[in-house]
């Protein structure tokens, strides 16, 4: 679906004289964290406003391939609301790359928390600096490795192509392991696994399930090297021109959405990942041994990205001194 066939779309949400608003992602609509999300605020303006505004989603790529094209969509207000990855948002702000570090948080638990600080927020408001505004974060799971042949260990993917989603942390830690890295838009990836156009990606179990990527792979390796978060965000001018009562309804709205949301994102990680057993999906789990080559694999990509992402956040981050 192009844009331009979104505003002849009828949207049965939609009664004549509301404001219609469309929100637009690459993931699945349901069993997955942010599919489920978008439906729930959707639902929940649906609602709430109803004689005031409405929202569609789309879902799945339908609207947009690639998450970049959403930005200046946004702009041009064909979309209004998106929730791409951090390390997607990092070409708007640069300090979302903190998220790509690996290693950076043990777990999601500790990615929540930042987000709730001063530096964690102080990120989402960087994105105003280039017209869009972050509302929120929202999250996925933490991220895992999957390839045609078992890993196990740094060296096991030394020589492989791998399918990164737009990230230019996971360029430079893939380089330092000897992996080959195609930038590809999310919807591509199942079809280029299948095709051994790539031998290997890195994903959350809620991504690897829903996209059905395990089936087309030797098996995912539970490294936990990364998260996979995040940004809702809309554009400065929309907020802005909205009545001021609604814009608060709204950004209510998107706060509790946001926050019941994000507690059932740990559970469908659970969930996914127990699909993926239950289908007969092999899942490789790291000893403490393993683990570490990993942990001393990839750390040093860190120093490399001091200056684009600011040591405070980085020790904001990660407790440790930066
Ligand atoms: C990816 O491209 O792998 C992810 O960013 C997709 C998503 O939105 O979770």
């Amino acid at each position: 679906m192009s844009a331009a066939s979104v505003s002849a779309q009828s949207n049965p949400a939609c009664d004549p004289g509301e404001l219609e608003m469309v929100f637009s992602h690459v993931t699945a609509a349901v069993g997955h964290p942010k599919g489920e999300a978008a439906t729930a605020l959707a639902d929940r303006i649906n609602a709430d406003l109803n004689g005031q505004a409405c929202m569609t989603v789309y879902p799945n790529s339908e609207l947009y391939a690639d998450d970049d094209e959403l930005f200046q969509a946004m702009l041009d207000g064909e979309v209004h609301f998106a929730a791409p990855s951090l390390a997607k948002m990092s070409p708007i702000v640069p300090q979302a790359q903190l998220f790509d570090l690996p290693f950076l948080f043990d777990n999601m638990e500790e990615l929540i928390d930042f987000t709730y600080t001063p530096e964690g927020e102080s990120i989402l408001e960087a994105a105003s600096l280039n017209g869009y505004l972050g509302l929120g974060y929202w999250l996925n799971g933490m991220r895992e490795m999957s390839a045609t042949v078992p890993i196990r260990r740094p060296e096991d993917v030394q020589g492989l192509t791998f399918r990164l989603s737009g990230s230019p942390v996971g360029e430079v830690y893939y380089d330092m392991l000897g992996v080959e890295t195609i930038t590809m838009s999310f919807s591509k990836v199942y079809d280029a696994l299948a095709t051994g156009e790539v031998d290997g990606q890195e994903n959350s179990w809620s991504n690897i399930y829903t996209k059905s990527f395990y089936t087309v792979q030797d098996g995912v390796t539970e490294t936990n090297h990364g998260v996979l978060a995040y940004m809702l965000f809309t554009s400065e001018a929309f907020m802005d021109s909205l009545d001021p009562g609604l814009r608060a309804e709204l950004e209510q709205i998107i706060l509790e959405v946001t926050h019941e949301r994000n507690g059932f994102a740990y559970q469908l990680a659970d969930v996914n990942r127990n699909l993926i057993l239950q289908d007969g999906g092999v899942i490789r789990t790291l000893n403490d041994e393993e683990r570490q080559a990993w942990v001393d694999a990839l750390l040093p990509v860190w120093d490399q990205f001091e200056d684009a992402i600011g040591a405070d956040l980085i020790q904001a981050a990660s407790g440790r001194a930066a």
